[in-house]
């Protein structure tokens, strides 16, 4: 595996500023993507800070050229308050005109979530390679977790399989993620991460020793940016 690099990390003002810093760097990631490749494939993450960024994302990305994931989903229906996709549709997807069949949702309403996992995958390879995506978006948990990758769970084993549906008791239920495979390789990763809540959090996964989940794509293969307020920067000690 190629030696991991040190992360980038872009620390705004405040949400505002993350916001307008992230979208900016999205929009540039998607244009040369677009440019090398003519497509770009997104990951999209859940989550109050990520939903703070999405209406941004409206313009300056040429969504018909774009195929849009998620990183994770609650096992819930489409059209559930706390799904993923529909958040991501009310504050995105329906105002950049994103095609339906560019939109991959989760089947989180399944009965079987084993089954919705193994579909996705096949949902995320088919007629692609490596990287699977060009860029992944990620949240930040207190607890370290991102996507639905939390501590002390079975998923952060998985060393294969691109997506898995997950128990997770801390929850006292299951979700869908994406894995460690499917994030580590994607062409990019930016993390969303605001607000003194998540100051601890940030500053151990910076640690190369963290033992969190998200530590292990910050220090994985794939180029990590991750955009923060200063709030969250607050326990950032030194360049790590
Ligand atoms: C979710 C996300 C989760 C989220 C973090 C940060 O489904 O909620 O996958 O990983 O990104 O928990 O969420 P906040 O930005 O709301 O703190």
């Amino acid at each position: 595996m190629s030696e991991a690099a040190t992360p980038e990390i872009v620390v705004a003002a405040d949400l505002a500023a993350l916001v307008e810093a992230t979208a900016a760097r999205i929009r540039q990631v998607a244009a040369a993507a677009i440019a090398a490749r003519g497509r770009f494939r997104v990951a999209l993450a859940g989550g109050s800070t990520p939903r703070a960024l999405y209406p941004a994302l409206a313009d300056g990305v040429d969504w018909a050229r774009t195929q849009v994931f998620f990183g994770d989903e609650r096992a819930v229906a489409p059209d559930d308050t706390q799904s993923n996709y529909r958040m991501a549709r009310e504050t995105l997807l329906d105002r950049a005109a994103v095609p339906a069949t560019a939109v991959h949702r989760w089947h989180a309403e399944a009965a079987d979530l084993d089954a919705a996992a193994r579909d996705y995958e096949r949902t995320l390879r088919a007629g692609a390679q490596p990287p699977w995506l060009d860029l992944a978006l990620l949240g930040l948990g207190p607890d370290g977790h991102t996507a639905s990758l939390f501590p002390g769970t079975s998923a952060l084993a998985e060393t294969s399989r691109l997506a898995v549906a997950v128990d997770v008791p801390a929850l006292g239920g299951r979700r869908l993620t994406l894995t460690y495979p499917a994030l580590l390789g994607a062409g990019a990763v930016f993390f969303l991460v605001a607000g003194g809540g998540k100051a601890a959090a940030l500053a151990d996964v910076l640690h190369p020793t963290s033992t969190l989940p998200a530590a292990r794509i910050v220090h994985g293969a794939a180029p990590v940016s991750i955009f923060c307020d200063r709030a969250a920067a607050r326990d950032i000690t030194s360049p790590s």
